[in-house]
């Protein structure tokens, strides 16, 4: 539950089970930007996004978990591919809006709680708009805003399209939590300020690469903070140089 600084060096330690420590977190992880984009993914230090469970949970801990609270709760909106709701079972966050992101419309497995479901936004084609609905149930489906844009045939959306709607309605800062198909695609397209990425102390040879397979030009990144706990997980947050927000 202890975090120790690496960098900046010398800050001092903190705690995240209590008020205090969590509040000090949230300082530490605040976006340098009102408009800002960032990726939050834990990984194995062999790079994968998933471990022996098929999901990040696995890769977790109690003080990774206090990262994402905390960089959620910094957050307009948590943006997600579907594939993730499907496999983890999302929940809406406390404050932020949650995005999903689906060609097919499938969110089977969501854990989407209807008293918070006026929150989430589905982002698909035209085509995926019933599958939405069925999928999401009645209790939550009338509640949840569905907003469709052009796809590339395939169902695929642009991400640039999806960020820009989101920004349209005032959704300015943004986390993406994954999954690895979603994280590469907004890589590749120069979308991403910051990735907050988490380095769960395990090698593990799940095949599924944290920033998935997209292939992408290199994005020079610059460490700007690390944090270290007990149980040796790391916590970085790269900025990326020449990002959005600064372009
Ligand atoms: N390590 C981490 O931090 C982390 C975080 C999240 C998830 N995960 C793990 O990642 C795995 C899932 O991986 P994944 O890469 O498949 O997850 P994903 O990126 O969450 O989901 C991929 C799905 O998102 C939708 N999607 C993505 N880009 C789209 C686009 N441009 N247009 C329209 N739809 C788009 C599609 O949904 P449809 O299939 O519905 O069309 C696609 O199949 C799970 O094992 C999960 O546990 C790890």
């Amino acid at each position: 539950v202890i975090l120790e600084s690496l960098l900046p060096a010398g800050a001092a330690p903190l705690d995240v089970t209590t008020d205090e420590g969590r509040a000090d977190l949230r300082g530490r992880y605040a976006p340098p930007a009102g408009e800002w984009l960032r990726l939050n993914l834990v990984a194995a230090v062999s790079g994968d996004a998933a471990g022996g469970d098929g999901t990040s949970d696995s890769l977790s801990n109690p003080v990774d978990r206090a990262v994402l609270a905390a960089v959620r709760d910094l957050a307009d909106a948590v943006l997600v591919g579907a594939a993730s709701v499907r496999t983890e079972g999302y929940r809406v966050p406390r404050s932020a809006a949650l995005v999903v992101v689906t060609a097919s419309g499938d969110l089977t497995g969501h854990r989407l709680d209807p008293e918070r479901a006026e929150r989430v936004v589905v982002v698909c084609p035209e085509a995926a708009v019933a599958t939405v609905r069925a999928a999401l149930g009645p209790a939550v489906a009338p509640l949840v805003t569905v907003v469709t844009l052009p796809h590339d045939g395939t169902g695929r959306l642009d991400p640039a399209a999806v960020v820009s709607l989101l920004r349209d309605r005032g959704l300015r800062s943004l986390v993406c939590e994954g999954g690895p198909t979603l994280a590469g695609q907004l890589l590749r397209d120069g979308l991403v300020d910051e990735l907050c990425l988490t380095t769960s102390p395990v090698v593990v040879g799940s095949g599924l690469p944290a920033l998935g397979r997209e292939r992408f030009d290199a994005s020079r990144l610059e460490l700007v903070q690390l944090l270290r706990d007990a149980d040796s997980a790391l916590y970085a947050r790269w900025t990326v140089r020449g990002g959005p927000a600064t372009r």
